[in-house]
């Protein structure tokens, strides 16, 4: 019996099937009823008692590995029906390759997050808008150079029709359906007909934010860019306001922080000045409010706008404006995201 049930053992782990029914057979063959195994189990009554329990634990192996065998013959096919007949299971798993955030994701939600703790929601317009949300409302006179062709793109030739050149044009969309209290950040692309080399793209990226309610003042916008630019930059960062002009605005000034880089000192990146300019701003001019049906005698407000490649370049030093857009693994895999 001992030798019966080796020679089986031998047997069955060399068993082969070429298709389902092969592999059904050797089931009936061995596993069923009638089958080889069967009839050992019966003959084991006559089994002298010394051998009962080596020759029942002989017997219950030699069921198992019956089963498993044919069993393994029988999904080899239906795996091979399925398409999957190379898969090898068995084999260790890669790690998991993670993408990385691009470098003006990571910055912009750095920028709304900190307009965030000041009470600023998240709001957004389209791409594709009118002549009067990004250039009339918003006090450009008929003749503004911004208007010109070699500035704006327009679709299909339709003067009225354009891309948004900056993401001022959110600031109407708001007003024009809220009253105040108006306190919004707006993310976005924009678009400029500019010849690309470094320093210059045909799209790039803005953050706009516009608070308006009754008695917002000059000193309010201070300390928003104030807080914004020491959470942005660094506690010591300092800034300074130089006066300017945007239609848009009465009175405009553009923001300058102290040069990160140099501390500053001065250095080639701050053309030894110790300042970098990195955004625009000013007081919302009341021809603006009044063309959103907000009474400016009631309502002032502020609005401030920069450029997310540019906040990029002075966090990480990115030189080159064109790696934003080439999707360069070798240059994007060097962002980790906190987020
Ligand atoms: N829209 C301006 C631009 O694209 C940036 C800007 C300047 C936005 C001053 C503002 C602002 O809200 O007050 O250059």
């Amino acid at each position: 019996m001992i030798e019966k049930i080796q020679s089986l053992l031998a047997e069955v782990s060399n068993l082969t099937a070429k298709h389902t029914e092969d592999a059904e057979n050797l089931r009936v063959k061995y596993l069923s009823k009638k089958g080889v195994i069967s009839a050992l189990m019966d003959d084991f009554r006559n089994v002298p008692g010394d051998q009962k329990r080596q020759v029942g634990m002989m017997l219950n192996e030699l069921k198992q590995k019956t089963q498993e065998k044919i069993q393994s013959l029988k999904e080899q096919f239906e795996n091979a029906e399925s398409g999957c007949s190379d898969l090898d299971l068995s084999r260790t798993s890669y790690p998991v390759a993670l993408g990385t955030r691009h470098p003006l994701s990571i910055v912009r939600e750095e920028i709304c997050d900190i307009f965030k703790r000041l009470g600023f929601s998240i709001a957004e317009g389209p791409e594709v808008e009118d002549d009067w949300h990004v250039f009339s409302s918003l006090n450009f006179a008929e003749d503004h150079p911004a208007r010109d062709m070699q500035d704006t793109f327009f679709i299909q030739n339709d003067p009225q029709i354009v891309l948004r050149t900056h993401t001022s044009s959110v600031q109407t969309r708001v007003m024009e359906k809220t009253q105040p209290p108006v306190r919004i950040i707006c993310p976005g692309r924009v678009y400029r007909n500019e010849a690309i080399s470094y320093r210059a793209h045909c799209f790039f990226h803005q953050v706009e934010a516009l608070y308006v309610d009754k008695n917002v003042s000059f000193a309010d916008l201070k300390q928003a860019l104030l807080f914004f630019a020491k959470e942005m930059f660094g506690a010591d960062t300092k800034i300074r306001l130089r006066p300017s002009y945007f239609p848009f605005t009465e009175p405009s000034a553009e923001m300058d922080i102290s040069c990160n880089i140099c501390g500053g000192k001065g250095c080639p990146f701050c053309k030894h000045t110790g300042w970098v300019e990195i955004l625009g701003c000013g007081m919302v001019d009341p021809n603006v409010l009044d063309n959103c049906g907000i009474d400016s005698k009631v309502y002032s407000g502020y609005a401030l706008g920069m450029g997310i490649e540019r906040i990029t370049n002075l966090k990480y030093r990115v030189k080159d404006l064109r790696l934003f857009s080439e999707n360069d693994l070798r240059f994007l895999e060097q962002f980790e995201s906190a987020h």
